[in-house]
Parts: C-alpha cells; structure tokens; sequence
C-alpha cells in the first residue's frame, strides 16, 4: 500500500501530539502541584455539635504558628460566618459538612473544596488582596442552594 507523502506527514504530525500531550501530563503529575489528596482525614458528622474542631468552629492559631479556619458548611450557610484572616499569610482552611454535600468556593481566587459529611476537606491558600470575598455553595444541596453564601473578611495593609 502507497500512502501518500503528505498522508504521512499529517499522521506522524497527529502521532506526536498525542506523545507530546500525553508526556505533558505525566511530567506535570510529577513535578508540578498535580496531587492526589495527601490525607483522608474522615469524622462523624452526627456528633459534629459536640466536636471540639468543628462544634464551635472558630479562626484560631496553632502552637506551631498556623492560621487554622475550621469551617462547617450545613443547610444553608457557612459557619463561622464572617471569617476573618488576615492578608499576604497561608491561611488553612479546613471544611466539613454536617448534613449533605456542599461547595466551599471562595469567589475570585482559586480556592474550591467540597464540604462533604464524614470528611475533612483541607486546602491552605494566601490572600494577595485585603477585602471582603464571597464564599459561595457549588453543589446543590437543597431549594435554599442559591441562597448558601458566606463572607471572609481579609484584613491587611493593601484595601
Ligand atoms: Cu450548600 Cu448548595
């Protein structure tokens, strides 16, 4: 069989994208912050009122130094609520469900987990800007989704 000269070009061409596409994505897994999650760190969220983390959920600080927000999502609101960090610091957020499934997104950055019940979603992310972000619920979770809003207030030198 003769294939045609420029037939050949445009298969190898096509060939080698998919190598190239496929290399990119196992050398980011690698090197890059392509991560699994590192932990599973799961909890009871029928006694959650009771838990020492999460039944007053509050911004505190670690004795190693680390700004901790614990973070229950529940129908149809995020507590505590306003949150209040302070900018230009790795905040880590750590989030629950007590009841079914919902977003933690935070609006205009990249920080996103599902609040899920029985498990603890962690994520650590620094806020550049002082102000006020909106955390809004992404997964629908009741005829109130729409309205399941929060606020982090950050606070800093930079209004
Ligand atoms: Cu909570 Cu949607």
């Amino acid at each position: 069989m003769s294939v045609n000269v420029y037939e050949k070009v445009w298969m190898w061409g096509a060939g080698g994208l998919i190598v190239l596409f496929v290399a990119a994505i196992g050398i980011t897994a690698v090197t890059q912050a392509v991560q699994p999650p590192s932990h599973i760190e799961t909890i009871d969220p029928a006694t959650l009122a009771d838990h020492p983390e999460f039944g007053d959920p509050q911004v505190h600080t670690t004795a190693d130094g680390k700004i901790v927000v614990p973070v229950v999502a529940e129908m149809f609101q995020f507590r505590p609520d306003p949150i209040e960090v302070p900018a230009h610091t790795p905040i880590t957020f750590r989030i629950t469900s007590g009841d079914v499934v919902h977003g933690f997104e935070i609006v205009g950055t990249n920080a996103n987990a599902m609040a899920i019940p029985g498990y603890v979603s962690q994520f650590t992310v620094s806020f550049q800007k002082a102000g006020d972000y909106d955390i809004v619920c992404n997964e629908f979770c009741g005829v109130m989704h729409h309205m399941m809003v929060g606020t982090i207030t950050v606070k800093g030198e930079h209004p």
